[in-house]
């Protein structure tokens, strides 16, 4: 059953952690699997765990902690979400989707995405950071998108563009970031697939001919709200394991949050570069 959220459900999770929170945040941050230290720099951080806010899904996934931290990174006001929802959790698009929402009724103009993915570009190695230029919407195009039901016609139109789902400017800035830092930067193309399982190798196979670089189970729904509501996106894949088309070796949740400690500070120099040019 999809469960839409309305406009009075998202001011009021909006409204709790306005009463908490001394500033207005300009930029939201999600922190996938793995990549939870990069909340831990947050300065002056108020955390809110998702169980206390109204109409909030709580993250029942390990690697993820389920809460907002709310402060600075390079002097900019942040909203960070340490640990994310996920469709497979059982929850309705709208739901796994709330969060973004909520920032952007604080007041964020701009999210900053982060996930664990499956390299599928066969160039990518394990702790490689992807750049997402583009997106692969496969759980729209089976008919799970998140902005499906009444629309909210307050944030955004009914048929939203998504000719640019990835800011242009905050990706050259990024990859400026990355080269000052003499940091490789991968680029491509994510595909957000709904998840638990991981991929077959027919999957994998189909998703190389698609055109994906990068595999993973979230983003994409986030992605498409954020863009709904005229934030700009910037987003990272922290490959945490070489996608398998021959079916010769196992991908495991254990490998996605090992990889995620290397991973962390090339994504966290990045975004502090990003966010200093804002
Ligand atoms: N597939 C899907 N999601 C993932 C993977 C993968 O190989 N690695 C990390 N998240």
């Amino acid at each position: 059953m999809q469960k839409f959220i309305t406009l009075a459900q998202i001011d009021e999770a909006a409204e709790k952690i306005r009463g908490k929170i001394p500033v207005k945040p300009q930029v939201g941050l999600i922190l996938g699997s793995g990549l939870n230290g990069l909340a831990d720099s947050v300065q002056n951080p108020i955390h809110i765990p998702y169980n206390e806010l109204p109409h909030f899904p709580v993250s029942t996934v390990f690697g993820h902690i389920g809460r907002f931290v709310i402060g600075t990174l390079e002097g900019k006001p942040v909203i960070v979400m340490q640990g994310r929802i996920h469709y497979y959790e059982g929850y309705s698009m709208g739901e796994i989707t709330l969060p973004v929402r909520v920032m952007h009724r604080l007041g964020a103009h701009s999210l900053v995405v982060t996930n664990a993915a499956g390299g599928v570009n066969s160039e990518f190695v394990p702790g490689d950071v992807m750049l997402i230029t583009d997106q692969l919407n496969l759980m729209g195009m089976s008919g799970l998108n998140p902005l499906m039901g009444p629309n909210l016609d307050e944030i955004g139109p009914r048929f939203p563009d998504m000719s640019q789902p990835y800011d242009r400017e905050y990706i050259d800035m990024a990859r400026k970031t990355a080269k000052e830092n003499k940091l490789t930067l991968r680029e491509g193309v994510y595909a957000g697939l709904s998840g638990p399982s991981f991929e077959s190798p027919a999957d994998l196979r189909f998703l190389r001919l698609a055109g994906a670089d990068a595999v993973g189970m979230s983003t994409v729904p986030e992605v498409i709200v954020a863009r709904h509501g005229g934030m700009r996106v910037l987003g990272f894949s922290g490959i945490s394991n070489k996608a398998n088309l021959d079916g010769s070796t196992i991908t495991t949740h254990e490998e996605v949050i090992e990889a995620g400690r290397i991973i962390t500070p090339k994504i966290e120099t990045i975004v502090r570069g990003v966010l200093r040019g804002m």
